[in-house]
C-alpha cells in the first residue's frame, strides 16, 4: 500500500481484521520497522482521536513523528492556483507540499470539507495535491469525503462486538447545530457496504448522501422501522449533500436524538459514535453512558487502524 485514502484500500478485509488483530496483540512488535522513519501528520482542522491515536500508533512501530498545526504557527496558506498573492497568505501549497516532503518519509493530512465548492470537496482538491507533489505516501486523516482511519476502527469494533455473523448495522443521522461534513458516514457507508452485513441508512428527507456511498444500503426515513431489530446503532450528523443545499443544516429536530426508547427498539444493540459528540443533541446521557454504548473502545481501536495502515505503508517503502 502506498497511499491510503479510503477503506476500500484494505483490500481483503478478512485480512485486514487479521493484521488489526496482531497489531492489537502485539503493539511494539514491529519496533523495528519504523526506525529512522518520519511521520509528518499536517492539521488544516482540529483533532483530539486523530492526533493522539496516529501519533500513537507511529511510536508503537518506532517511528519519529512531527506535527504541523496548519493554522497555527505556519505560514497562511493559499491554496487556489493562478491568485495574485497580494493578501494575507505568504506561501503557496504548491511549495509547502513538496518542501513538507523534503522532511519525512510518510505525510498524514486532515483536511475536511470547506463547503465553498462541493466538486472541490468531492474532488478531494487538497488531498490529492499532497499526493500529487509530495513525492511521499500520503493518508488521509479525515478529508473531504471520507474519514477510513475511523471506518476501519469502526469496523473492527464491529467485528470484535458482533453476536451473529450478519449483524444489522443502522446508520442514523442526528440532530447538530453546525453544518458536519459527509466524510464519516460517507466512509463508514463504503466499508459497510463492502461486507454482508444487513445495512439501513435513516435521515430526514433532504439529507441523502451522494449514491456512490449509499451504495447497497436500504434507506429509510421512519427511524423507528430502521432501528427495529439493530444489532448496531452508528449515530452521525452530517449536513445537507444534495444540490443548493450542499453544506446546509436543514433541521435541528430534536426527535431524532438517540434516546432509551429508540434504543429500545433494537435487538439491545450496541451505541457507536466516532466522537466528538454533542449530548442531547446527537444521543442523551443515559444511552452514551449504559452499558451497551462502545464508543471509548470504539475511540481506543483509533490507535490500532492506525498502526495497521502505517505498517502497511512502511512495508511498502
Ligand atoms: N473521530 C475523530 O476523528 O476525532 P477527532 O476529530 O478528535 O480526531
Amino acid at each position: 500500500m502506498r497511499h491510503f485514502t479510503s477503506v476500500a484500500q484494505l483490500g481483503d478485509l478478512n485480512e485486514a481484521f487479521k493484521k488489526a488483530k496482531h497489531v492489537k496483540e502485539n503493539p511494539f512488535a514491529d519496533q523495528k520497522l519504523g526506525r529512522n522513519r518520519t511521520l509528518l501528520m499536517i492539521f488544516f482542522n482540529s483533532s483530539l482521536r486523530t492526533r493522539l491515536s496516529t501519533q500513537k500508533a507511529a511510536m508503537n512501530l518506532g517511528m519519529n513523528v512531527m506535527v504541523l498545526d496548519v493554522n497555527q504557527g505556519a505560514w497562511k496558506l493559499e491554496t487556489e492556483r493562478g491568485v495574485v498573492m497580494d493578501g494575507d497568505k505568504p506561501e503557496h501549497l504548491l511549495e509547502a507540499i513538496p518542501v513538507m516532503g523534503c522532511y519525512c518519509d510518510m505525510i498524514g493530512v486532515r483536511s475536511f470539507a470547506r463547503f465553498e465548492s462541493r466538486e472541490d470537496d468531492y474532488n478531494e482538491k487538497i488531498l490529492n495535491q499532497f499526493i500529487e507533489y509530495s513525492g511521499k505516501p500520503v493518508f488521509s486523516m479525515e478529508a473531504a469525503t471520507r474519514h477510513p482511519l475511523q471506518t476501519f476502527a469502526d469496523m473492527i469494533t464491529i467485528e470484535e462486538y458482533k453476536k451473529t455473523e450478519k449483524p444489522k448495522i443502522v446508520m442514523t443521522w442526528a440532530p447538530h447545530p453546525k453544518a458536519l461534513p459527509q466524510a464519516v458516514p460517507n466512509s463508514f457507508a463504503e466499508g459497510i457496504n463492502l461486507t454482508d452485513y444487513e445495512f439501513v441508512i435513516t435521515h430526514p428527507e433532504g439529507y441523502e448522501l451522494a449514491p456512490e456511498f449509499v451504495g447497497n444500503a436500504r434507506v429509510e426515513y421512519d427511524q423507528d422501522k430502521a432501528l427495529e431489530g439493530a444489532d448496531f446503532v452508528y449515530a452521525k450528523n452530517w449536513a445537507a449533500y444534495s444540490g443548493e443545499n450542499y453544506g446546509k443544516v436543514l433541521s435541528m429536530d430534536r426527535s431524532w436524538t438517540v434516546d432509551t426508547r429508540k434504543m429500545a427498539l433494537t435487538n439491545n444493540a450496541y451505541f457507536m459514535h466516532c466522537l466528538p459528540v454533542r449530548r442531547n443533541m446527537i444521543v442523551t446521557d443515559d444511552v452514551i453512558e449504559s452499558p451497551q454504548s462502545i464508543v471509548i473502545p470504539e475511540a481506543a481501536n483509533r490507535v490500532v487502524s492506525a498502526q495497521t495502515v502505517i505498517r502497511e505503508i512502511l512495508l511498502g517503502l
